[in-house]
């Protein structure tokens, strides 16, 4: 029972193109808005807030900093995710390439960044909700709008549309190429309105000093509003749906990134700019419309927020489907228990795996403070990228004649510089996110010697002959 025993590459395409196969319809424009609808979201519209607090008007170099790591991530990753062009993740390629342990660590970790994105822009979508219905004169009791420790019992918004998101997903409902092309438009429209609502509003004295709290700050917020571009990933789940992947996806992950790094910059130095920064330490639910609201434009703010709480819905939708899938890949491979990949007879989903991650999802949101979820995110994600980034070196050497339809330019500089860039933010998180992480860690390690190494379908004569 080999730590390193591998699925085999070509059963692996071979098994995506028996029987029926999903249609290839998929250009890089279309993976482009999967992206960003994937990507906008609680990031931008709240963390920028707990950033500016963290970093003050220097919050647009955190952001600069963050989408850099990105970018050398998002290379690296458009190359592993071009070796194996099947439906699934990162955790499929590195089965086939990097053997069992690798693959259960790099999918342990990314459950963490699904499950946990989830909560996270739940909470989000709960801090703008409950703006908007204050704006509509309703108000929620503070114990029910945020959790312990962030000023409330149970965040109850954020609970049930979770809950909402779930029932969708169980019942098959995927979000269409038409729903997300709309919601990315809304999305864009609004990011649009910030800029040009805002822009004649700042004034630049707010933006000096512009690194109140140091260098430090801007680091200890990029770590944090790294947040902000996570989902560009996202589009490689779609790699078979695609025309042409070798040539699609990296476009669709580097465009939707690149579009969403200029964005984001844009809007964190208006934000900064309109509001002094310390502000935000009693608004750190809708930041963006806030600012918005301080230059008078109360009519923009009401749009913002507005959009906000569509457009959230769809990264939620894409995080959860993306949660469901890994978890169904890593069970139909034996690695967690067969009931989490057997499919519904009626709803053709995997009904009780969806429930099962909805639910913990819900109680996550509705019990622990924003920014804690989104620093336990950013970290299981780093620590992905940093796995993603060696294992694409190591394969360069070990595997050089792999089918690359993407080659990452300058291995291995720019691998390398990923690994630098997410090693340097994750040690810009807390001392306790690392102790969090770390139990995360020796959970999974737990589960896959004591189970998933026993059930591996690997270890039937058959696939035995298959893996290398
Ligand atoms: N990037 C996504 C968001 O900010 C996860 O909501």
């Amino acid at each position: 029972m080999s730590l390193w025993r591998k699925k085999s590459i070509d059963a692996l395409i071979a098994s995506s193109q028996q029987g029926r196969t999903l249609k290839k319809e998929l250009s890089a424009l279309d993976l482009t808005f999967l992206g960003i609808g994937a990507i906008i979201g609680t990031g931008i519209f709240v963390l920028t807030g707990v950033g500016a607090l963290k970093a003050g008007p220097g919050l647009i170099l955190s952001f600069i900093i963050a989408g850099l790591a990105c970018a050398f991530a998002a290379f690296t990753y458009a190359e592993f995710a071009s070796l194996v062009p099947v439906s699934g993740s990162v955790y499929t390629y590195s089965y086939a390439t990097l053997g069992e342990f690798v693959a259960w660590i790099i999918g342990w970790d990314l459950m963490l960044e699904y499950i946990l994105a989830v909560s996270a822009v739940s909470v989000g979508w709960s801090g703008y909700f409950t703006s908007f219905l204050e704006g509509v004169g309703i108000t929620i009791p503070a114990a029910l709008t945020g959790a312990p420790g962030a000023g409330g019992v149970f965040n109850l918004p954020a609970f049930l549309i979770v809950l909402v998101i779930t029932f969708l997903l169980s019942i098959g409902v995927k979000e269409s190429k038409w729903v997300n092309n709309v919601m990315v438009v809304l999305k864009l429209v609004v990011v649009a309105l910030v800029i040009i609502a805002g822009v004649f509003y700042v004034k630049p004295e707010n933006w000096t000093p512009f690194m109140p709290m140091g260098f430090g700050g801007v680091s200890a917020a990029a770590a944090i509003v790294f947040f902000a571009y996570l989902g560009f990933d996202a589009v490689s789940t779609a790699a078979e749906e695609t025309r042409d992947p070798g040539r699609d996806l990296p476009k669709g992950i580097l465009w939707s990134l690149g579009v969403c790094t200029l964005l984001y910059v844009i809007v964190s130095a208006i934000v900064v700019g309109i509001v002094p920064y310390q502000q935000f330490e009693d608004h750190q639910s809708a930041p963006v419309a806030y600012a918005l609201k301080v230059a008078g434009q109360d009519w923009a703010a009401g749009i913002i927020s507005v959009g906000a709480v569509v457009g959230m819905i769809t990264v939620m939708l894409v995080m959860l489907y993306g949660q469901t899938r890994i978890g169904f890949a890593m069970s139909r491979d034996g690695l967690l228990p067969k009931w989490m990949s057997s499919v519904h007879e009626k709803y053709r989903t995997p009904f009780g795996s969806t429930w099962f991650y909805g639910l913990f999802c819900a109680f996550l949101g509705a019990l622990v403070p924003l920014d804690k979820l989104a620093e336990l995110v950013n970290m299981g994600t780093m620590a992905a990228f940093v796995l993603i980034s060696v294992a694409v070196i190591v394969l360069r050497r070990t595997q050089p004649d792999l089918p690359r339809k993407f080659r990452c330019p300058w291995v291995p500089v720019i691998p390398g510089l990923a690994i630098i860039f997410c090693l340097y933010l994750m040690l810009q998180l807390p001392g306790d996110t690392w102790v969090r992480f770390g139990i995360w860690l020796l959970i999974g390690l737990v589960v896959y010697f004591t189970y998933s190494r026993k059930h591996s379908n690997l270890n039937s004569a058959s696939e035995a002959g298959k893996a290398s």
